[in-house]
């Protein structure tokens, strides 16, 4: 079992995306029994809501499915429980390090440091566009469970 948190800064549009796009990946490979999918906020600012319009309308156009949403701040404990904790930009990574407080099992990624151009994940917050960032977590997303498939189930 590989158990994986996605992480941004709200958990309203691009962690929550993430996560339905992981899920969506793995369940045509039917592989989804193998792992734990879920998504986290490092801020309070959000908490309790549901994803951003931009993001359940994007994962509409695509055909992904998503289930009832609400946003929810990561705790130390989440540092345990879960395998990868993958923010979507540097900040992230900087705020979950903050909560957690050291990284001692490498467990915390950027989700484009999976990718063959690393960078962080489009945020979609002030220029409304949803489209680069699905674009952007398609492709760490398969970048990720490509390193997964090969260090873990070879
Ligand atoms: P997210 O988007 O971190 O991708 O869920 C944002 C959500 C809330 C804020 C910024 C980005 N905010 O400033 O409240």
């Amino acid at each position: 079992m590989t158990r994986i948190l996605f992480i941004c800064l709200g958990n309203i549009c691009r962690s929550p995306m993430a996560e339905y796009v992981f899920k969506d990946i793995i369940t045509k490979k039917g592989i989804q029994n193998q792992f734990i999918i879920k998504s986290a906020a490092t801020s309070n600012e959000e908490i309790g809501n549901g994803m951003h319009y931009g993001t359940r309308k994007k994962l509409d156009e695509m055909g992904i499915q998503y289930g009832r949403h609400i946003a929810r701040k990561m705790t130390i404990q989440d540092y345990n429980n879960y395998d990868y904790l993958i923010g979507m930009e540097e900040s992230n990574v900087r705020n979950i390090l903050r909560i957690v407080g050291q990284d001692e099992e490498n467990k915390i990624f950027r989700l484009l440091d999976f990718s063959n151009n690393p960078r962080d994940i489009a945020d979609p917050w002030y220029t409304e566009n949803f489209d680069k960032t699905y674009e952007d977590i398609i492709e760490g997303c398969e970048g990720l469970l490509q390193y997964i498939l090969k260090k873990e189930y070879n």
